[in-house]
């Protein structure tokens, strides 16, 4: 029996999203698999639990029977703090947090240092994918197709504001769309129409991160999401599913309520040429933006033109929903996921870390002191 740890919840606005994520994953391993839940609380405290993998325990949490958990550096184990401090094995860790302080590669980072295998995509795919503006930057420069953008940090933006309004004006234009460049699920994300908006809505972002991406505002677009993931060397692509009838933006209520207008049809009802080019620029953006594991890519299509919206390291429920049509079932996904992980680990390994030099030898207490 493999122990697979599940993170969830998270110092993130996304937190309540990642943990339906990462109850569904718990619920889904499959034989063989032995789910560890880890779910951080909105302060960041670690712990560990069977009522971690009941959705109904997250209703009026609270911290009963859960012990505190954390991993150390060089370390395969999970060490469990409760009246007796154990610790266990940990094969491969499901990351399912969404948002900062887990998609952002800093969970991944965690990881590494322990030692321990991952399904998501490291350090730096996360890294750049969390970060709109960073992909966006990365996709341009290899003539991907995206929307015009800027990005600003909050505080450069406030030490000269007109000079950066300007700048909006003119490489973006009205209206446009503000974004936390950081951020998820569509929140903290408005439209401007005129100046007098844009300098409100550009102070109200700055609560979710210090970094803005301004993007062109599109007025009428088809959402064409697809999800893929490495498997024996090949990139496997999923059915490709269409967001319908959200209200001007797919917003948070759209994307988790049940009672909206949004539906998700899957597969998308897309001509066959449109279907083509958006495989094959999924594929080349996983490979740009160095994602490993599974990732969700969301595209806007306007008539035969196709934009690369963003890249989800961390999608919800793993997209499992879009691999439906291949006859795979959420633990299968899983299954390959953690086969994946495993393996890219030990190849990660084969790499030489140590190299013997003689630098330290002829080095005196001497050669440290400057100003003696
Ligand atoms: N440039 C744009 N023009 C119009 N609508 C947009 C644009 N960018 C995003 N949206 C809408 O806002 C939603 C959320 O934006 P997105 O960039 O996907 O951020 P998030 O990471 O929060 O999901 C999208 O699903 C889409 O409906
Ligand atoms: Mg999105």
């Amino acid at each position: 029996m493999q122990n697979i740890a599940v993170v969830f919840g998270g110092k993130s606005v996304e937190h309540d999203i990642s943990i339906i994520t990462g109850v569904g994953v718990l619920q889904n391993l499959s034989q063989g698999y032995h789910g560890v839940p880890i779910y951080i609380d909105k302060e960041g405290n670690w712990w560990t639990g069977e009522k971690l993998c009941y959705i109904e325990n997250f209703k009026d949490f609270n911290t009963k029977k859960l012990k505190k958990c954390n991993f150390c550096p060089n370390d395969k184990r999970l060490h469990i703090y409760g009246m007796r401090r154990t610790a266990m094995y940990i094969d491969c860790v499901i990351n399912c947090l969404h948002g900062q302080n887990g998609e952002d590669g800093s969970l991944s980072g965690v990881l590494q240092l322990s030692g321990i295998p991952e399904t998501s995509s490291g350090v730096l795919g996360n890294a750049v994918c969390m970060d709109k503006g960073i992909t966006k930057l990365l996709l341009r420069s290899k003539r991907v197709p995206i929307t015009r953008f800027i990005t600003i940090n909050i505080n450069d933006y406030n030490a000269n504001n007109s000079f950066w309004i300007r700048n909006i004006i003119r490489r973006v234009g009205l209206p446009c769309i503000i974004k936390p460049a950081r951020g998820g699920s569509s929140i903290g994300i408005s439209v401007a129409n005129d100046i007098e908006q844009l300098e409100i809505l550009l102070g109200n972002v700055a609560k979710y991160d210090n970094e803005i991406i301004i993007e062109q505002y599109l007025p009428q677009f088809r959402e064409i999401n697809i999800a893929l993931f490495e498997h024996d060397g090949n990139l496997e692509l999923s059915s490709l599913e269409e967001v319908v009838g959200a209200d001007k933006i797919f917003d948070f209520d759209n994307k988790y309520t049940t009672n909206t207008k949004t539906k998700r049809i899957c597969p998308a009802n897309i001509d066959a040429s449109t279907k083509d080019n958006i495989c094959k620029l999924a594929k080349k953006v996983y490979s740009i933006c160095k994602c490993r594991g599974m990732v969700r890519i969301d595209f806007f299509v306007i008539e035969d033109k196709i934009l690369v919206n963003e890249v989800n390291t961390v999608p919800g429920s793993m997209s499992f929903y879009l691999w439906k049509d291949f006859g795979y079932t959420f633990g299968r996904v899983l299954s390959k996921l953690i086969i994946e992980g495993k393996k890219r680990f030990v190849d990660d390994q084969k790499h030489c870390y140590k190299y013997n030099s003689n630098i330290l030898d002829n080095l005196s207490k001497r050669d440290f002191i400057i100003n003696k």
